[in-house]
């Protein structure tokens, strides 16, 4: 960047995450950390991906920024904001008002985000008056079919009226973004949102969610262990290994990683082209799992 870019005057994150650590209590009644420091932040309109093995504590992370962890969860961190909004001294209530009327969540499986017992169109009425409760039920009705008719779903009228167990895992998928889309959020988390379906589905889910993105500058935070995909939709990239971020890189820079980690994941990905007899196996150094703090603390004590 030159000398005449703006970026210093640019402003606050959208969000910001410093020192995250998620710990649960084992059978031994001792506190473990899940998630140990993790720090990170996402602009305005940005695309950051989080990329890692399962169990990394990738979830976790996205989770925590909505407040949406599971009650068994213990967090700490040394800052955890919201467009300048410290999320940590909200009250619940303003917290969970917040987190509706501007953030949203899709999670890999729709099964278990839509509520089994509710038509679409009673949770999406749900949804709705979060943002605008005085709404009439015929214009509720209108606004529901649009919304669902904008992630090209062809038959909206009748997809409002079903149960959630009568669509299928791409409908289930493109009913969540409705409610999203049409709510506008100013940050998305994206939790592995294509990885249940089959990859022309994935296309489409991607394509309304790239147009949810342009059309309300929203910050996305997609979550996949997919390298190519993070690489070719994402801005940004976060590597997370045993609940640290362990590299950040421009996504265009991720071919030229330095984490062995990193590396190992890539050379896990052959190219379609040209793909090598056999893939290398991934070596795990248990170096990466410490952490240089607590290692630090350790010695101290
Ligand atoms: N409800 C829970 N109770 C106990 N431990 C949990 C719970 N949820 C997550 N964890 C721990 O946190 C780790 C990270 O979880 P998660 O963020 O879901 O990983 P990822 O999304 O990267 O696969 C898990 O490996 C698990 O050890
Ligand atoms: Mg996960």
């Amino acid at each position: 960047m030159g000398p005449q870019s703006p970026s210093r005057t640019a402003a606050a994150p959208l969000a910001e995450i410093d020192d995250l650590r998620i710990a649960f209590r084992g059978h031994d009644g001792v506190l473990t950390d899940a998630v140990r420091g993790v720090s990170l932040t996402l602009n305005k309109g940005e695309r950051l991906g989080i990329v890692g093995e399962s169990g990394s504590g990738k979830s976790l992370t996205g989770r925590a920024l909505l407040g949406l962890l599971p009650p068994a969860a213990h967090l700490r961190a040394k800052t955890l904001r919201f467009d300048g909004t410290d999320l940590l001294a909200l009250s619940a209530r303003k917290r969970r008002r917040l987190c509706g009327q501007q953030m949203g969540m899709i999670l890999q499986d729709p099964k278990y985000s839509l509520n089994p017992v509710m038509t679409v169109a009673a949770q999406m009425r749900e949804a709705f008056a979060l943002h605008a409760p005085k709404t009439g039920r015929r214009e509720m009705r209108e606004k529901i079919v649009e919304a669902l008719a904008a992630v090209h779903i062809r038959n909206p009228e009748r997809v409002a009226d079903a149960y959630p167990h009568e669509l299928s895992g791409g409908m289930g998928q493109r009913v969540m973004i409705a409610m999203m889309v049409s709510s506008g959020p100013r940050l998305l988390v994206a939790d592995e949102p294509t990885s249940a379906l089959d990859v022309l589905v994935a296309a489409q889910v991607l394509a309304i969610l790239d147009e949810m993105i342009g059309k309300h500058d929203t910050g996305l935070i997609f979550i996949s262990h997919d390298l190519p995909l993070v690489m070719s939709f994402c801005d940004r990239v976060v590597v997370m290994v045993a609940g640290r971020v362990v590299e950040t890189c421009a996504a265009r820079d991720l071919l030229h990683a330095q984490h062995p980690y990193t590396r190992g994941l890539l050379a896990a990905n052959p190219p379609l082209a040209n793909p090598p007899d056999e893939l290398p196996v991934l070596a795990r150094d248990p170096a990466w799992l410490i952490d240089p703090r607590e290692a630090a603390r350790g010695a101290a004590t």
